[in-house]
């Protein structure tokens, strides 16, 4: 035992050493290896044998789980319960301590550590939570959720369906039925079952997927040129095996390949001559740990496999005080909807955050980035379903882009012109979901402005046209392939902090003066806002009709003209939710009701469809929540922020769609006693 201590100490000493010891807050903390080395030495007295220098110390609370972190989570949940093979790891995510301690944090100081699991036993079905404590090197919660509730769907299952249903000869069958004689280029997409009240009743309880197929006509084509519709193979996950083949009849597999890959294309354009983008002196952000600082503005960058990038305790420096604007900010959720009521199509609709967990589907840049100049990569850490760590590299991207004009003015009386050029910071990254791909971008501007930016490309979800057949829900985008109508709504999360945690949300709306003796002329039109003050009146729709947008404001923080400080949410591209209020998805969309909600931040409310919309009978996350109507002003709020792109499918949407883009901003407003943006220097 002493020898083993004595390595310990070595140890500690060694870890001090490390260059990456020294990063950040660590350098030159005593206390730090001193209380590492405390650890090692209580985890060497309770006579565990492991070098447990794995859970290290790291810098900030909110930093994202290490690898080593989560490896040491899965093995003590395995040893302290004993799990047996049959459990699955459905996700490891950082446990956030209280926003209290974060706020009251400071660097070196020593932080809780927790991460939180959820499981599946396949043998039960039966899914579980489990809190480990880090530190203390214990199980501190471990709870089976109610039966029916079904965890998020975990990338392995997506291979071990599609290799069952090749296997199944009821499939292989349908197959012949339909002359395709070779299964090996069958393309299976599973698609989340979800809940719509019209399954056979040897459905209820079992975890199920709902395959759509697909067929190559060699290996590396395009498989969503050709579905195979008609066939939709029903599996249940827990057993991995097919249970059911429904079968709409045979439609002919559409006749032309659809690739797009630079094999396929004879001949490329010419007349492009480079633009380079350098950055001779390196970027102009800094980054410690996970902490990034750049033209005034100071944000952590977090990561979960739920959501994939996370911003945190978002703020700028105002002439030497750091004001804070955003405690945490993600996109939570998503769905996507399609129009087509058929039998084969109407339960369409993908859940891509809660259902799938787009951190897991996010692109290793390493193999291909659409970003020019010095880049900074972040890695990302997940588990795949038997308790591995997976290290995604490159998971993340920073980096500075021009961003055209950031403002100008010219007076021609004195012939003087002043003009800057925007530069922007981006985070981002890219996750693939089936056909689909989506950026997810969040750029931080000069003049205080933030700006959360979706990216929508990739491939659209077709469907089989009989010759000569048209469909009312779709759009023929090559012969006898139909792009069904679709949206995609997207909810942000957005935990505010404008100058601190007391917040109210204000409605803006431009309407027309009445004409009368106040408005003789019927020029008259004026803004104004409106207090939400409870959860019912905060339920909004976006008006382009009243240029409506809201604005986020502090009542305790008056700026020098005497008005409260503020920023601005300020609405993009969106479309209401064209799905009937009472369709069966709704109950689990509940969320897609509304453009904005306001709650009161409660811990638990993470994410706006409940925490687990896989194959849930619907009702939980706002609507649940906002039920009791609970105050929203001059309180710790959060708003929630719901945008939809409605896709009208257009031939030059295929075989890959260029890039449609939608967002929203938040921007100062009354926040800065003026322009924040007069001091960038000009270029030259
Ligand atoms: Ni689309």
């Amino acid at each position: 035992m002493r020898a083993w201590i004595l390595s310990i100490a070595g140890f500690a000493l060694f870890v001090q050493s490390l260059p990456g010891a020294e990063d950040g807050p660590r350098r030159g903390k005593p206390e730090q290896v001193r209380a590492l080395a405390k650890r090692l030495l209580v985890a060497a007295l309770s006579g565990d044998k492991k070098p447990t220098s794995a859970v290290k110390q790291p810098a900030h609370p909110l930093d994202p789980l290490s690898a080593t972190e989560m490896a040491t989570a899965v093995d003590m949940l395995r040893r302290d319960r004993k799990l047996a093979q049959s459990f699955r790891f459905v996700s490891c995510t950082l446990d956030e301590p209280d926003k209290a301690l974060v706020l009251a944090h400071r660097p070196g100081q020593e932080v809780p550590r927790r991460a939180f699991l959820v499981l599946l036993d396949n043998a039960t079905g039966i899914g579980h939570e489990a809190i480990v404590d880090l530190a203390k090197r214990a199980v501190v919660r471990f709870a089976a959720l109610p039966k029916g509730i079904q965890p998020a769907i975990m990338l392995d299952e997506f291979g071990e369906c599609e290799e069952a249903v090749k296997k199944s000869p009821e499939f292989l069958a349908a197959l012949k039925k339909r002359g395709v004689a070779d299964a090996s280029l069958v393309m299976v997409e599973p698609w989340s079952a979800g809940n719509y009240g019209t399954e056979p009743a040897a459905d209820k309880g079992r975890r199920l997927m709902r395959a759509l197929c697909f067929v190559r006509s060699e290996p590396r084509d395009n498989g969503f040129a050709r579905p195979l519709d008609g066939v939709v193979v029903i599996v249940d996950l827990n057993t991995m095996k097919v249970i059911r083949i429904e079968d709409y009849g045979v439609t002919p597999l559409p006749p032309e390949a659809g690739n797009w890959a630079r094999d396929y294309i004879p001949k490329m354009r010419g007349g492009l001559k480079p633009i380079d983008i350098v950055q001779p002196d390196g970027p102009s952000f800094t980054v410690t740990g996970n902490e990034v600082r750049w033209q005034n503005w100071r944000f952590r960058l977090g990561f979960t496999p739920r959501e994939g990038l996370v911003l945190h305790t978002v703020g700028y420096n105002d002439a030497g005080t750091f004001r804070s604007i955003l405690y945490r900010g993600s996109i939570t959720e998503m769905v996507v909807p399609y129009g087509d009521p058929g039998e084969q199509y109407y339960r369409k609709n993908a859940f891509d955050i809660g259902e799938y967990g787009i951190g897991t589907l996010v692109n290793s840049l390493q193999l291909g980035c659409d970003c020019l100049g010095s880049i900074r990569y972040f890695d990302a850490n997940y588990l795949d379903s038997r308790g591995k760590v997976i290290t995604l590299k490159n998971a993340i991207c920073l980096h500075e882009e021009d961003a055209g004009i950031l403002w100008k003015h010219t007076d021609w009386r004195t012939n003087q012109t002043e003009v800057r050029r925007s530069r922007r910071l981006s985070a981002s990254f890219i996750a693939t979901v089936g056909n689909y791909d989506y950026g997810f971008y969040w750029h931080f501007y000069q003049d205080g402005s933030l700006q959360c930016e979706v990216k929508l490309t990739g491939i659209m979800n077709t469907t089989a046209l009989k010759p000569k057949e048209k469909s009312a829900y779709g759009i023929e985008v090559a012969p006898q392939l139909n792009a069904t109508f679709h949206q995609h709504i997207f909810a942000a999360r957005l935990d505010m902090a404008v100058d601190g945690l007391k917040n109210s949300v204000q409605e803006l709306n431009t309407a027309r003066v009445p004409r009368g003796p106040d408005n003789p002329h019927g020029n008259a039109f004026r803004a104004s806002a409106t207090l939400l003050a409870n959860e019912k009146q905060a339920m909004r729709a976006t008006r382009s009709d009243t240029a409506r947008f809201w604005r986020i404001i502090n009542p305790h923080s008056k700026n020098r003209l005497g008005t409260p400080v503020g920023y601005r949410l300020v609405p993009g591209e969106n479309s209401p939710t064209f799905v009937q209020p009472d369709a069966a998805v709704m109950r689990r969309a509940g969320f897609a009701a509304q453009r904005l909600w306001v709650t009161p931040f409660q811990r638990d409310e993470k994410y706006p469809a409940g925490d687990y919309p896989n194959q849930h009978p619907g009702g939980d996350g706002l609507p649940r929540w906002t039920a009791a109507n609970r105050k929203v002003a001059d309180t710790d709020v959060v708003a929630w922020y719901v945008f939809a792109h409605m896709h009208v499918p257009r031939p030059e949407d295929w075989p890959v769609m260029p890039v449609a883009s939608i967002g929203f901003a938040l921007r100062p407003d009354g926040f800065f006693a003026r322009n924040p943006a007069l001091d960038v220097p000009p270029v030259k």
